[in-house]
C-alpha cells in the first residue's frame, strides 16, 4: 500500500485513485498525522501532495524527520516537490511569474520517474514557487521552459519530485510517472483487483456479522444499493432493506427503483410514508427548516420499520472513503452550506453496530463493484440525487399538487436529455419549480402561472460545477413541450451560474 500525505491540495483524492488504478491500494492521512499511524500501515511508499501554501513560510506543511529517514521512498508532488527540495537543503524561491495550465517539460536527464518519457512533453501546472536549487547531491530530471526545475531525484532515486501534476488528465504520461514511482521505485505489487474484494468482502461480512440479521435504508442511490447487493451475497435473507417512499421521488420512481431490487433478489420492505413527510412539510418554506422536517420524519419512520424486524443488530450503511476522509481531517471548522440528509445518518439510541463495507472505497470503485455483482449498467451510472429529494427543488411550499407539475416538467426535461444522448455527459440535470409567478398567453387566453428553471451542470465530484451548455434545439424542444403539456408553468428559464458562486441545488 501507499499512503498519499494532503497538504492540502484540491487534487489529492485523485492521486490516490491514480494509484489505486494501477492496482496499487492507496490512503489518504494529512501531512500531519503522526509518523507511528503512516508507519502502521506499512507503506511501500509515500506520495506527499500538492498545497495552497508556501514551503518557506511559518508553519507551513512539512515531512517529519522521521518519515524522511525511514528509508521508505517518497514522492512529492507541486508543493510535495518544494517542501522535500527545502527539507533536504536545496533552495525554494518565489518565481517572477506563475506557471498555470498546460506547459511544456524537456527531459535534463533520462531514467527514473521519466523513464519512457519523449524529450518533451506536455504537463497540467499550477504554481508560484519554484525549486531554484535541488538538495545536494539530487540530480534535476526534468525543467520546464522558463528554466525552472520540473523534477529531481536524490542520489540513488528514493525521493523524487515533480513539479507538475501527474494525476491530472492533462498531463501526458502522468500515469507513467505514478508507475515508474509504484513499480520501478516501491517495488509494488498489483494487489488491488477489485473481484478479489468482492470475494474478500463478502467473506469478511461473513465473519463480522455471524448469524445476527443487518437492516439497511435504501435510497434508489448507488451506494446503498451496492453496499446491500454486496451483504446479500454475504449473508442473503438475513439483510433486511426499507425502502421508505417520502412522496418527493421523481416521476415512477419509487416504482423503478423497486422493480430493480427485486431483480436483484434484495429482501427489501418499500413503506409509503409520503401522508407522513408531506403533512410535516405542510407551511415550511425554508430551506434548512425543510431539510431538517425531512430527516426528522425519515428517523421516525426508519425506527418505526426497523424494530420490527426481530432480532436485527447491525445497520448497514453505504459510507464511501471520501466521506470518511471529509469527517476525518477535512473541512473543520468549515462552514455550513446545507446540512446533507444521507439515508443512514441515524442516532445513537438505535444501539445498531454499523456495518459499512464500501468505507474504504472511491465512487468510481463502487461503481465498478456494482457492475462486478450485476447491478444494472444504467442504475449505476445515475445522476446523484438529494436525500431530501424534489423538497429542495420545489421552492417555496412542498404541496402535493406542485410537486406534481415538478414532476411532469422534469420527466420531460430528462426524456429530452436522454433523446440528445446527453445524460452520460452531465453531472446532473433537473427541473426546479418556482413559486413565482408570470403572466403568459395560450390561444388567445391569459395565464398566470409559476415558472420552471432547467438546471444542467457537468462537475467531476460536485464540489464545484459549471452550467452545461445544453444546444438551443433541445432547450427549445423543453420549453416548449413543457408549457404546452404542463398544466401550472407557463414560463420557462434557464441557471447559467456555475458553483461557486451557486450551489447545484437551489436549496
Ligand atoms: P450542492 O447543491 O450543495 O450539491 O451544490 C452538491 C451535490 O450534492 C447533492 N446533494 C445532496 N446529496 N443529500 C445527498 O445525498 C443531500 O441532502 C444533498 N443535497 C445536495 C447535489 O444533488 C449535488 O450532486
Amino acid at each position: 500500500m501507499v499512503v498519499v500525505l494532503d497538504c492540502g491540495s484540491q487534487y489529492t483524492q485523485l492521486i490516490a485513485r491514480r494509484v489505486r488504478e494501477l492496482e496499487v491500494y492507496s490512503e489518504i492521512l494529512p501531512w500531519d498525522a503522526e509518523p507511528e499511524e503512516v508507519l502502521s500501515r506499512s507503506p511501500k511508499g509515500i506520495i506527499v501532495s500538492g498545497g495552497p501554501r508556501s514551503c518557506v513560510e511559518e508553519g507551513a506543511p512539512k515531512l517529519s524527520e522521521r518519515l524522511l529517514k525511514s528509508g521508505i521512498p517518497i514522492l512529492g508532488i507541486c508543493y510535495g516537490m518544494q517542501m522535500l527540495a527545502h527539507q533536504l537543503g536545496g533552495r525554494v524561491v518565489k518565481a517572477p511569474s506563475a506557471e498555470y495550465g498546460r506547459c511544456k517539460v524537456q527531459v535534463d536527464s533520462p531514467g527514473g520517474l521519466l523513464r519512457g518519457f519523449p524529450e518533451e512533453f506536455t504537463v497540467w501546472m499550477s504554481h508560484w514557487d519554484q525549486v531554484e536549487q535541488v538538495p545536494p547531491g539530487a540530480r534535476v530530471l526534468a525543467r520546464s521552459e522558463s528554466g525552472a526545475v520540473a523534477a529531481f531525484e536524490t542520489e540513488g532515486g528514493r525521493i523524487s519530485a515533480l513539479q507538475f501534476h501527474p494525476e491530472v488528465a492533462h498531463t501526458e504520461k502522468g500515469t507513467l510517472a505514478l508507475a515508474n514511482f509504484l513499480f520501478g521505485v516501491c517495488g509494488c505489487e498489483r494487489t488491488w483487483v477489485l473481484t478479489d474484494w468482492v470475494d474478500r468482502m463478502v467473506e469478511s461480512i461473513r465473519t463480522q456479522v455471524g448469524d445476527d440479521r443487518v437492516i439497511c435504508g435504501l435510497s434508489g442511490g448507488v451506494d446503498s444499493t451496492v453496499a446491500a447487493v454486496l451483504t446479500s451475497k454475504a449473508i442473503g435473507d438475513r439483510l433486511s432493506c426499507i425502502f421508505v417512499d417520502n412522496g418527493l421521488l421523481r416521476k415512477d420512481e419509487a416504482r423503478k427503483v423497486m422493480e430493480t431490487y427485486t431483480k436483484l433478489d434484495l429482501n427489501v420492505k418499500m413503506v409509503d410514508a409520503s401522508d407522513r413527510f408531506l403533512e410535516a412539510l405542510k407551511g415550511v418554506e425554508e430551506p434548512e427548516a425543510k431539510r431538517k422536517t425531512i430527516g426528522e420524519v425519515f428517523v421516525r419512520v426508519f425506527e418505526e420499520e426497523s424494530s420490527q424486524v426481530e432480532g436485527a443488530r447491525w445497520l448497514l450503511q453505504g459510507t464511501l472513503y471520501p466521506d470518511v476522509i471529509e469527517s476525518g481531517h477535512q473541512g473543520k471548522g468549515a462552514a455550513v452550506i446545507k446540512s446533507h440528509h444521507n439515508v443512514g445518518g441515524l442516532p445513537d439510541f438505535m444501539k445498531l453496530k454499523v456495518l459499512e463495507p464500501l468505507r474504504d472505497l472511491f465512487k468510481d470503485e463502487v461503481r465498478r463493484i456494482g457492475a462486478i455483482l450485476g447491478v444494472p449498467e444504467g442504475f449505476l451510472k445515475r445522476h446523484p440525487f438529494p436525500g431530501p429529494g424534489l423538497a429542495v427543488r420545489c421552492l417555496g411550499e412542498v404541496a402535493r399538487e406542485r410537486l406534481d407539475v415538478l414532476r411532469e416538467a422534469d420527466h420531460i426535461l430528462q426524456e429530452e436529455i436522454a433523446n440528445f444522448g446527453l445524460y452520460d455527459s452531465l453531472w446532473q440535470c433537473f427541473c426546479v419549480l418556482l413559486p413565482v409567478r408570470s403572466v403568459g398567453v395560450m390561444g388567445d387566453v391569459r395565464t398566470y402561472a409559476e415558472t420552471a428553471v432547467i438546471r444542467a451542470v457537468e462537475s467531476q465530484d460536485g464540489m464545484t460545477a459549471d452550467w452545461a451548455r445544453l444546444p438551443y434545439e433541445l432547450l427549445d424542444r423543453v420549453s416548449r413541450r413543457i408549457c404546452n403539456q404542463v398544466r401550472g408553468i407557463n414560463r420557462v428559464v434557464l441557471d447559467v451560474t456555475g458553483k461557486p458562486p451557486a450551489t447545484i441545488e437551489w436549496e
